[in-house]
């Protein structure tokens, strides 16, 4: 099983919004996905219309407590089952630190799925913690959306560089570009030099449309509510780039 998570230190960049549609575009491959909210806000399991809700809450569950086989629900979409959100998971920060081998947790509550599933997608809080350190550890390839600017470029290659000294097995780093305004010359610019110029800059870029803003409304992610957008183009684009990355 091959494990990708969605992740920025900065919050409301489109990482829920990026995992739910690779979910989706890996379910309808035929990958057997199973997507894992790790927010406490619960965006993606609101998205799938389940409950946010784990028996026992998130203590339990990475102290290896926890069936995690019993936590997972079905979605609407075929091939796709979710590791829901709790509320609870806000206190993972702390419950991590108490741990021992404490890197290895998140690694440790997957263990189970590699059987089940081809592809687990973890979605992140935004936040670097002890949560996040974890995550990279487990991850095989780390997905980073970018809203186009000097800074965020900046910002990606701290975490670049972050996972590379600090992560003993990291994961394969990879941005693209989110919410891009072609109307902005500055977002034009910013997308096309780096995503020619840098191989872990992918050159699937996802525009700033309405209908990924419609998926809280629709409950469905754009590439099921809206297939013909722009957006859910974008979204194929760019999950063609990360399932060639990932070799599967
Ligand atoms: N390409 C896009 N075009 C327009 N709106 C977008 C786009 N991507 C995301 N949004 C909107 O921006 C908001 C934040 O997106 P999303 O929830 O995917 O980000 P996030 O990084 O997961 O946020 P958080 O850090 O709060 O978890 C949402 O309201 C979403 O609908
Ligand atoms: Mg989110």
């Amino acid at each position: 099983m091959k494990v990708v998570a969605t992740y920025n230190i900065k919050g409301g960049v489109g990482k829920t919004s990026a995992a739910v549609n690779i979910a989706a575009l890996a379910a309808a491959d035929g990958l057997r996905t199973v997507l894992w909210d790790l927010d406490p806000q619960a965006a993606a399991t609101f998205l799938f219309r389940v409950r946010a809700k784990v028996r026992g809450g998130g203590r339990k569950l990475v102290r290896g407590r926890t069936d995690v086989t019993d936590l997972l629900r079905g979605t609407d979409i075929e091939g796709l089952d979710l590791l829901p959100a709790d509320f609870s998971y806000r206190h993972m920060d702390l419950v991590l630190d108490g741990a021992g081998r404490r890197t290895r947790r998140m690694g440790r509550v997957l263990d189970p799925l590699a059987e089940h599933y081809d592809l687990a997608i973890l979605d992140c809080p935004p936040s670097i913690s002890l949560v996040s350190e974890s995550v990279f550890d487990a991850a095989d390839a780390l997905l980073v959306p970018l809203i186009p600017s000097t800074l965020t470029v900046r910002t990606f290659e701290q975490l670049s560089a972050f996972v590379e000294d600090e992560v003993e097995d990291p994961p394969e780093v990879v941005a693209f570009f989110s919410m891009v305004d072609g109307r902005k010359r500055l977002h034009r610019e910013v997308v096309e030099r780096l995503s020619t110029d840098r191989d872990d800059v992918a050159a699937a870029a996802i525009p700033a449309a309405t209908e990924v803003e419609l998926m809280g409304v629709e409950r469905a992610p754009v590439v099921v509510h809206a297939p013909r957008s722009r957006a859910a183009r974008a979204y194929r684009a760019l999950w063609a780039e990360v399932r060639s990355r990932l070799g599967i």
